[in-house]
């Protein structure tokens, strides 16, 4: 039907003859002189119909908006002056000489240009057109080429893609399940996969040794800007490797993604331990393009009168951080610091305590804060000397339990660094290791990751104390987003059963993942893996920081689909096939 695309029609075709299929994306009438914006995947081409063919000119005429046009024309050079040097294609335009239209189209909802002020709503529920536009296109081109590279890449590492259930039973990774119901097998349910892990795992002890899959995952949990219910993964698994193995492999699949696909050469990546990171930046997936850093001075105010400092710096579970603003006393109103005194309070910090610097050089007299009455002078320079206070900088404090002062204070962190514009310009990517094994769950303790992570102790050590348990797991963080998280595995059956035993799930563990207690009792390769956030991954590459941005047809914060209605009811019929009745 055509001879080219239309953002590919370029000056060396003049005179030819060209064919071209595409969307009018506007349509102008300059007075006896139809001009057609025709566009494709490629770009747009200007189309120019006049009256000396009649026929086609009183089409061009007809012709509106999202029409799809089958077009023939001469390539001629556009005239003097109205080159368009913005365009690809602002050099020519083609003369036509037939215009077939294969179908029309009502007025749409919101024009391609214009798309912003239709809101995200419209846009999702007329997907279709929204998906039209060049930006959108380019992303989804762009994830379909990092796609494209991870399997090139993968595959020259010597992993195959084998597929893996979607129908199948709960894999627990911390989110709620998406059920299924089975009609054949009455009150029962499969689960979509919140993640391959277990398979991957029976693959490594079916003599696979090297796995991937671009695996779609299903997780009903609280969605964010970077999360859907459901995702994909890049999910990798190896046998015989250790931790070194597999962050080597992701770094060297990211690091060529980036440079292959968008042309950017990543950093080193710095590793740090998972304790490093809560202590400097609060959080375990920090944004390193923040110089902020946030410092202990518990041991300064231990036997301070002022009870919010030394109330948490005596007790074993609390923390006390100073957080320093440079150049802050200058930059920050009085409106924005009392307005962040509500910002950490939503992390569920009680206050937001600061001393401004104005003169550091005039001991106390040259300080400004509603807690001096409460400190002594001695502490007060301490802790300005730790945190290297000068004239003009603010110092903020949290204290509190130790998750409260990381929460608020980390959330703050990166605040504070929007606020005084100290964001680098920069990729900062890193490994967080040495996670702890367990967290403290309702009752027992839970998985900080998933119960197959392999614990960095013994068995007998595990189950003498298992709170102090350190995991082999090791998470990929890209400004400030975890965008991966892996392990090397549990591979002994006795220590597996030692840490359901910890999660106090033996009994049930049996029921659950008897299937996998087997499996290692089978002849269980080490092994270990990890999985990568494909839409993340994209999503940065794409420079947005909104996920549905890099997926066609993605869910509302609500986990629905305004494009098609899902979920939806479904017929009294389909329920009694099912056995469900609805409450
Ligand atoms: P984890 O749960 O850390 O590990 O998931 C791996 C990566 O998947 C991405 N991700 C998401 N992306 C979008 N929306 C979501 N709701 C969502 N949830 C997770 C993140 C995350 O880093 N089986 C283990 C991996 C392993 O141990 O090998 C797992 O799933 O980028
Ligand atoms: P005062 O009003 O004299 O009691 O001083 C209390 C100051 O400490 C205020 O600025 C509060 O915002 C701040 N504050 C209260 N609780 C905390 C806390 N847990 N961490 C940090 N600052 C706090």
């Amino acid at each position: 039907m055509r001879t080219h695309y239309c953002g590919d029609v370029r000056a060396r075709q003049v005179g030819e003859t060209v064919e071209l299929t595409g969307w009018v994306r506007r349509r102008r009438d300059h007075g006896g002189v139809i001009f057609l914006d025709l566009r494709d995947r490629t770009g747009i081409v200007q189309v120019v119909y006049d009256p000396d063919t009649p026929a086609s000119f009183a089409v061009a005429d007809r012709v509106r908006n999202e029409y799809v046009l089958h077009v023939q024309g001469r390539v001629r050079p556009r005239p003097e002056g109205t080159v368009n040097p913005d365009m690809k294609t602002g050099e020519v335009e083609v003369l036509g000489s037939s215009l077939n239209v294969l179908n029309t189209a009502e007025t749409p909802p919101f024009t391609l240009d214009e798309y912003s002020d239709a809101g995200e709503d419209v846009r999702l529920r007329y997907r279709y057109i929204d998906l039209r536009r060049p930006e959108m296109q380019e992303r989804l081109h762009l994830r379909a080429r990092a796609v494209s590279h991870v399997r090139r890449f993968l595959e020259a590492e010597g992993f195959w893609d084998i597929e893996t259930p979607t129908l199948t039973k709960s894999t627990p990774e911390g989110a709620r399940d998406y059920l299924v119901p089975s009609r054949t097998h009455p009150g029962e349910f499969f689960a979509l996969p919140q993640s391959p892990q277990l398979f991957k795992q029976l693959l490594m002890i079916s003599a696979f040794d090297r796995y991937y899959q671009i695996a779609r995952c299903y997780r009903d949990e609280d969605l964010r800007a970077d999360r859907q219910p459901e995702f994909t993964q890049i999910d990798i698994e190896a046998s015989f490797v250790d931790e070194q193995d597999v962050m080597d492999w992701g770094e060297r699949l990211v690091r060529s993604l980036f440079a292959e696909v968008v042309g950017v050469d990543l950093p080193d990546f710095p590793v740090l331990s998972h304790a490093e990171a809560l202590r400097r930046f609060g959080t375990d997936a920090p944004d390193l393009r923040n110089p902020l850093e946030l410092v202990d001075i518990a041991d300064l105010v231990r036997d301070a009168a002022f009870q919010v400092f030394s109330g948490p710096a005596n007790d074993p579970g609390g923390r006390v951080v100073a957080l320093k603003g440079p150049t802050a006393a200058t930059r920050l109103s009085r409106r924005e610091l009392d307005d962040y005194v509500g910002f950490v309070g939503r992390y569920g910090a009680k206050g937001l305590a600061y001393i401004k610097v104005n003169d550091r050089a005039a001991g106390m007299d040259g300080l400004q804060s509603p807690i001096l009455k409460h400190l002594d002078e001695a502490t007060v320079t301490a802790v300005l000397d730790r945190v290297d206070a000068a004239t003009g900088d603010i110092v903020f404090f949290g204290a509190d339990s130790a998750k409260v002062v990381n929460d608020a204070m980390g959330a703050f962190r990166i605040e504070l660094g929007r606020a005084l514009d100290l964001g680098e310009d920069r990729w900062a990517p890193l490994w967080v290791t040495e996670f702890p094994l367990f967290e403290p769950g309702r009752e027992t303790l839970a998985p900080a990751h998933h119960p197959f992570t392999q614990p960095a102790c013994s068995v007998e050590e595990l189950l003498a104390d298992p709170r102090p348990a350190s995991a082999r797991a090791y998470d990929f963080v890209l400004n400030g987003v975890e965008v991966g998280g892996g392990s090397i595995r549990i591979h002994d059956p006795a220590m597996q059963r030692a840490v359901f035993d910890v999660l106090n799930i033996g009994q049930e563990a049996e029921t659950k993942f008897g299937f996998l207690l087997d499996a290692l009792s089978l002849g269980c390769p080490p092994h270990g893996g990890i999985a990568l956030g494909l839409d993340r991954l994209v999503m940065m590459m794409a420079g947005t920081d909104n996920i549905r941005d890099v997926i066609a047809f993605p869910k509302t914060q609500s986990a629905s689909c305004l494009l098609t209605s899902a979920p939806s009811a479904v017929d009294e019929h389909q329920l009694r096939d099912l056995h469900l009745r609805i409450r």
